[in-house]
C-alpha cells in the first residue's frame, strides 16, 4: 500500500465557452488529490475524473514554460507552482477567454519585438549581459498583462512587451532605435503601480528596470512630454514639485515638535512635496495624533523634493544633489529613524537612496509603538491601499489594524491603481481620469460613508472620482481623539 496521504479539495471554476454564447458560471467541484497537491493537479483530477470538457493550458509543469498561468483567488499564478488549498477560486486571467481557463495568449505574444541585427558581429560584454539579466528570464506567461491597469483604459503595448524593448534597446546587436517606439507604445501611460512586478512569476521588476529605464532613455532623446520638463524644472528651480499654494507645512511648525506627554520615540520627518504645500493639514492632523502617542517629531527645513517625480519619469540630472541634500539633513542632526507619509517618497526612500538611517512609513510606526485608542466613529469607511505602499513598501495590514481602532465598520474593496502615480496625472489626465472613474465605481460598489487611504497624491486624486469623502487614517484618528475628548 501506498504511504502517500490523500487530501480532498474543494474548488470553484468560473467556466465558460464564449463560443456558445451562454453566460459565465462557477461550477462546484470536489477531487481527491495527493497531499502537497498544485492546482495543476487539482485541474487534470478534474478533467481526468469529473469533466473532460474542462479547458485549461498547462506544459512542463515545473514553472518553465508560463502556459498554466490563471487567476487563483483573483491573483495572477501559476498553476504548476501553487499548492492546492480548499475552497480555491480559480478563473481565467484578465484576457479575451477562449474557454473556461484558456485565454487567447497568441494576439499578444505576436506582437512581441524581436532583435533585429546590425551589421556588426559583436557579441555582448559580460557587463552588457548583466545588465539584461534582470528582465531576460520572462516566460510568456502574461500574468502582468493582466493586471495592468493602463491597458486596460488606454492603447499601451503593456508590460511584457516594454520590458522586451528594453532587453533589446540593451542588446548590441539591435539595430533599431526602440526608445521612439514605445513612446508610440504608450511608454509615459505606465502609473508604475508595480501590480505586474508583484505578479511575475518571475520577479521581473518592469516599472524600475524597463519602465523607468527606458524613460531615461526617451528623456536623453528628447522625447519627455512637456508637463513633466515643467515638473523637472520646477524642482530645478524651487527644490519642489508642486507650486505653493500659501503657507507651507515646514513655514507652520518648529523645528522640533514635543509630544504632550512623556517621549516614546524620536523621529526625523520627512515631508514630501504635496504633503508640504497641498495638503498641509492632512500632515497636521498626522502631527497632532504623534503628539498625542508620545512621538518627538524633528522637521529638518532644508528637505526638498524625494526626486520621485523625476525618477519616474526619467529625469534623473539633478537626483543626486536631492538625495544629498536629504540625506545629509537627517544625518547632521544624527536621526536615525525618518518617518515618511506619503506612500511615494517612502518607497522612494527606501528603494532608491541608500540611507545610513532607517525609513519608517506612518503606519509602521503607530502599530509599532501602539497608539492610545481614540472613540470608535460610527461610520462605514473603505480603503484605497496606495500602489507605492502597498507593492511599494509591501504595508498592508497595518493601515487596516488602525482603521479597525477607529471606524465601526470596515469594507474591503479591490487594491487598484487610482491613476495618480507615475507622472500620469501630470502628464496624461484623461487617462488619469479614466482610472480615477474605475476606482469611483469600486468606492460606490462599498456603499461607505468615507474612503481612507494614506498618501496625499492618492487623497487628492480620488476626491475627483467620487462623492464620498477622501481623507488620510490620522484625519480620522484624529476625528476620534476629538470625539473622546468631546470636541467635535
Ligand atoms: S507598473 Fe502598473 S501600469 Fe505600469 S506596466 Fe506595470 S502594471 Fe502596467
Ligand atoms: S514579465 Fe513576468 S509576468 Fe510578464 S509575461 Fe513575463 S514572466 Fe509573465
Ligand atoms: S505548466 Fe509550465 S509553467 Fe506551469
Amino acid at each position: 500500500m501506498s504511504g502517500i496521504k490523500k487530501e480532498k479539495i474543494n474548488v470553484s471554476i468560473l467556466r465558460q465557452d464564449p463560443s456558445s454564447g451562454s453566460e459565465p458560471e462557477f461550477r462546484d467541484y470536489t477531487v481527491e488529490v495527493n497531499e502537497g497537491a498544485r492546482a495543476l493537479d487539482v485541474l487534470m483530477a478534474i478533467r481526468d475524473n469529473i469533466d473532460p470538457s474542462l479547458s485549461f493550458r498547462h506544459c512542463c509543469g515545473a514553472g518553465q514554460c508560463g502556459s498554466c498561468a490563471i487567476k487563483i483567488n483573483g491573483e495572477p499564478k501559476l498553476a504548476c507552482m501553487t499548492a492546492a488549498a480548499d475552497k480555491m477560486i480559480l478563473e481565467p486571467l484578465d484576457l479575451p477567454v477562449l474557454k473556461d481557463l484558456s485565454v487567447d495568449l497568441v494576439s499578444e505574444l505576436s506582437k512581441m519585438p524581436g532583435l533585429v541585427p546590425c551589421e556588426c558581429e559583436e557579441l555582448p560584454e559580460k557587463d552588457e549581459i548583466d545588465k539584461i539579466k534582470p528582465i531576460r528570464d520572462c516566460i510568456e506567461c502574461l500574468c502582468c498583462v493582466s493586471v495592468c491597469p493602463a491597458m486596460k483604459v488606454v492603447d499601451f503595448a503593456g508590460p511584457t512587451r516594454m520590458r522586451q524593448e528594453m532587453r533589446l534597446a540593451l542588446d548590441p546587436r539591435d539595430s533599431r532605435n526602440r526608445v521612439p517606439l514605445t513612446v508610440d507604445e504608450g511608454l509615459f501611460t505606465c502609473t508604475t503601480c508595480h501590480a505586474c512586478y508583484l505578479s511575475c512569476p518571475k520577479d521581473i521588476e518592469i516599472p524600475g528596470k524597463a519602465i523607468e529605464k527606458l524613460r531615461e532613455l526617451a528623456n536623453r532623446q528628447g522625447l519627455t512630454l512637456d508637463r513633466h520638463k515643467e515638473v523637472a524644472e520646477l524642482v530645478r528651480t524651487t527644490g519642489r514639485s508642486v507650486e505653493r499654494s500659501g503657507k507651507t507645512f515646514l513655514e507652520k511648525v518648529p523645528e522640533v515638535i514635543e509630544p504632550y506627554g512623556e517621549v516614546r520615540a524620536e523621529v526625523g520627518f520627512y515631508v514630501g512635496c504635496m504633503y508640504n504645500m497641498r495638503v498641509v493639514q492632512t500632515c497636521l492632523d498626522t502631527i497632532e495624533v504623534l503628539k498625542r502617542n508620545g512621538i518627538r517629531v524633528i522637521v529638518p527645513k532644508e528637505q526638498v523634493c524625494c526626486g520621485s517625480p523625476l525618477i519616474r519619469t526619467g529625469q534623473t540630472q539633478i537626483l543626486d544633489h536631492l538625495k544629498k541634500t536629504n540625506i545629509d539633513c537627517f544625518v547632521k542632526r544624527g536621526i536615525d529613524t525618518v518617518l515618511t507619509m506619503c506612500a511615494g517618497c517612502g518607497a522612494t526612500l527606501k528603494k532608491d537612496y541608500e540611507t545610513p538611517f532607517e525609513v519608517i512609513d506612518i503606519n509602521q510606526l503607530l502599530v509599532k509603538y501602539g497608539i492610545e485608542p481614540p472613540e470608535i466613529l460610527n461610520v462605514k469607511v473603505t480603503y484605497h491601499d496606495p500602489c507605492h505602499l502597498l507593492r511599494g513598501q509591501g504595508i498592508s495590514e497595518e493601515p487596516r489594524e488602525l482603521i479597525r481602532m477607529v471606524a465601526k465598520e470596515f469594507v474591503e474593496m479591490p487594491s487598484i491603481c487610482c491613476g495618480a502615480g507615475g507622472g500620469v496625472r501630470s502628464g496624461l489626465p484623461d487617462e488619469a481620469k479614466a482610472l480615477g472613474k474605475n476606482r469611483g465605481i469600486e468606492i460606490e460598489k462599498t456603499g461607505c460613508d468615507v474612503v481612507v487611504t494614506s498618501c496625499p497624491f492618492c487623497e487628492f486624486h480620488i476626491q475627483e472620482s467620487t462623492d464620498r469623502p477622501v481623507k488620510n487614517i490620522n484625519s480620522l484618528i484624529l476625528e476620534g481623539y476629538r470625539k473622546k475628548d468631546g470636541n467635535c
